[in-house]
């Protein structure tokens, strides 16, 4: 067993490759006891508190369906109803929820929040998507892609489409993991030098390659897994329409699916804009996975909530 319990998860890079491919195992085996029917509570009393600055289906169910599957219970804290909206300091917020909780997890808009909230707390804070990153879905989609491709090292991911949380995600996680991970996005909306940077660093570890190009043929290139996410993020919706112009090219159709391995998966995180950055005969057709991803997110954060907070 790893060293898991009381950690943050506030990015991928938090945690080793081997404490990564644990949560994934420990992921496949709580999804096969599921299937099975048989219930286990390793989390009877616990508690985690969920705070949301941002809208959500898929987090907000799977990580509080999961918590009360593992026998705890999850507490829904909107921003708009708890006094965080009124200006009541992270530090302070993180102080007092340590009192009462046994883990949090937090959907916001900037990075630093979350970092704040884990240093003031002493319980684990589990990142639930911010501008910079997404963590607990890549864990789901790491899962997903050893089970449609049998294994990880060496699976070639192209995300084609805006640098943004998602893809910052994907590099780290794919990088860590020994995935080749090739991004396409146009220029201006490239992922952050800076993580990008670390990725490649992570990326060499496993003597994998982490690229970032403008052309969407090059990233397409013998990928097994074709990736996008919309072209306008939460907190983003006033760039919809220069962002619509920024990505002609970028969407994910058959022509350009036909350009990947004729055994290439396409994923999405969802919720997803058919015909922006996906074509919905794509999504809804044959190579698509993205149901099983989102499936995966319950087995993936109930592994997640049983290493930190167990
Ligand atoms: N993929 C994802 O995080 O979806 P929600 O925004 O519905 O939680
Ligand atoms: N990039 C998207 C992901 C949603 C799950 C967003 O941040 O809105």
């Amino acid at each position: 067993e790893q060293q898991l319990a009381g950690k943050d998860f506030l990015t991928l890079a938090d945690l080793s490759k081997p404490e990564i491919a644990y949560l994934l195992e420990l992921a496949a085996y709580l999804k096969k006891q599921r299937l099975r029917g048989i219930v286990e509570q390793p989390l009877q009393g616990k508690t985690l508190g969920m705070i949301f600055e941002k809208s959500s289906t898929r987090t907000r169910v799977s990580f509080e369906a999961g918590i009360y599957q593992l026998g705890g219970t999850g507490l829904f804290l909107s921003s708009d109803d708890i006094q965080i909206g009124r200006g009541e300091p992270i530090s302070d917020t993180a102080k007092v929820l340590s009192g009462y909780l046994d883990g949090i997890m937090i959907r916001t808009f900037s990075q630093q929040v979350v970092k704040e909230l884990a240093e003031s707390a002493t319980i684990p804070v589990i990142n639930g998507l911010t501008d910079s990153y997404h963590p607990c879905q890549v864990l789901a989609d790491l899962q997903t892609i050893e089970e449609v491709k049998g294994g990880l090292s060496g699976v070639k991911l192209a995300y084609i489409g805006d640098g943004n949380n998602m893809a910052h995600s994907l590099m780290l996680g794919g990088a860590i993991m020994g995935l080749d991970v090739c991004i396409a996005a146009p220029g201006g909306y490239q992922p952050e030098k800076a993580i990008t940077q670390q990725a490649q660093s992570l990326a060499a570890l496993n003597g994998r390659k982490v690229e970032v190009t403008t052309d969407v043929h090059a990233a397409l290139d013998q990928a097994d897994v074709v990736y996008t996410d919309v072209w306008a993020s939460m907190g983003q919706e006033s760039e919809q329409s220069v962002r619509e112009q920024a990505f002609i090219g970028f969407q994910v159709n058959k022509k350009l699916l036909e350009l990947a391995q004729p055994d290439a998966v396409f994923m999405h995180c969802l919720p997803a804009h058919r015909g922006e950055e996906v074509a919905a005969d794509v999504i809804d057709g044959e190579s698509s996975v993205v149901f099983q991803q989102a499936e995966n997110r319950l087995h993936a954060q109930k592994a997640l909530m049983t290493a930190l907070m167990g």
